[in-house]
């Protein structure tokens, strides 16, 4: 099955989102053929998954701190995630770590915590500009995924996100999304091989109604991860179907 993502990043207030996710659902067959997941803002959470979650909506958090609780000022813990109605939780997106100073090992421990809160993983990778100028892409993946060493085997969604695909209307070709993401799956089955786990690979940067159906045919295109179309619920609502 195929899987769509709105990530909704810092946007929408609680009167947007319940017209959002009330048109969402009026425009979605019954059985969408595809999983669907939406991540708010924290504030929206329980908001959110008391609409969606319902219809099959996955609600994810957009990040999670590593330690359950405690004395970290504006983070957030999986256990509250879990308890505002998540099922999983965006991990690793460029923004937070160019922003907000987020790390591999910052990042084998969130992934650790949140197995431990049995939230699944939607884990982001991707290269900046300068990273592909210099003919750094693989090696950058690579690197990104290597954390999966000191997680071991566990359920996960992977994205694959070029930085400079990111709200920029400039979309990773298709030749560009067909590597990267069969070098993401090679270093996966490396990394899980003798697992029972199979981990999706979704192409984030760009995606748009227009775009998604030729980045669905690619191989190894699991789905996508959208951020400024998915703000709109028509849009959003026509990712879905494409993607069922
Ligand atoms: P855009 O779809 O706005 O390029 O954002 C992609 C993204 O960052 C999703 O996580």
């Amino acid at each position: 099955m195929r899987c769509v993502v709105a990530n909704w990043k810092m946007n929408l207030t609680s009167h947007e989102a319940r017209a959002f996710c009330e048109d969402l659902l009026l425009r979605m067959a019954p059985d969408p053929g595809a999983e669907i997941g939406i991540a708010p803002p924290y504030t929206l959470l329980h908001q959110v998954s008391e609409l969606v979650r319902p219809k099959g909506i996955q609600v994810f958090g957009q990040n999670g701190h590593a330690e359950p609780k405690g004395a970290f000022t504006g983070e957030i813990a999986m256990p509250q995630l879990r308890d505002a109605g998540c099922s999983g939780v965006i991990l690793g997106h460029s923004e937070r770590r160019q922003f907000f100073g987020e790390t591999d090992a910052a990042l084998t421990q969130k992934i650790k915590a949140a197995w431990q809160w049995d939230l699944l993983p939607l884990l982001c990778i991707g290269e900046s500009l300068a990273q592909r100028d210099a003919g750094q892409t693989l090696a950058v993946l690579g690197q990104q995924l290597s954390i999966l060493a000191e997680t071991g085997p566990g359920p996960l969604w992977v994205a694959y996100e070029p930085v400079w695909a990111i709200g920029t209307g400039r979309r990773a070709e298709a030749a560009q999304v067909v590597e990267a993401h069969a070098f993401i799956r090679a270093e996966l089955n490396r990394h899980l091989t003798g697992t029972e786990y199979r981990v999706p690979i979704l192409y984030g940067g760009s995606v748009t109604p227009e775009s998604f159906p030729e980045l669905l045919g690619l191989p190894e295109v699991a789905g996508g991860l959208v951020g400024g179309a998915s703000l709109d619920s028509r849009k959003f609502a026509e990712l879905v179907k494409q993607a069922g």
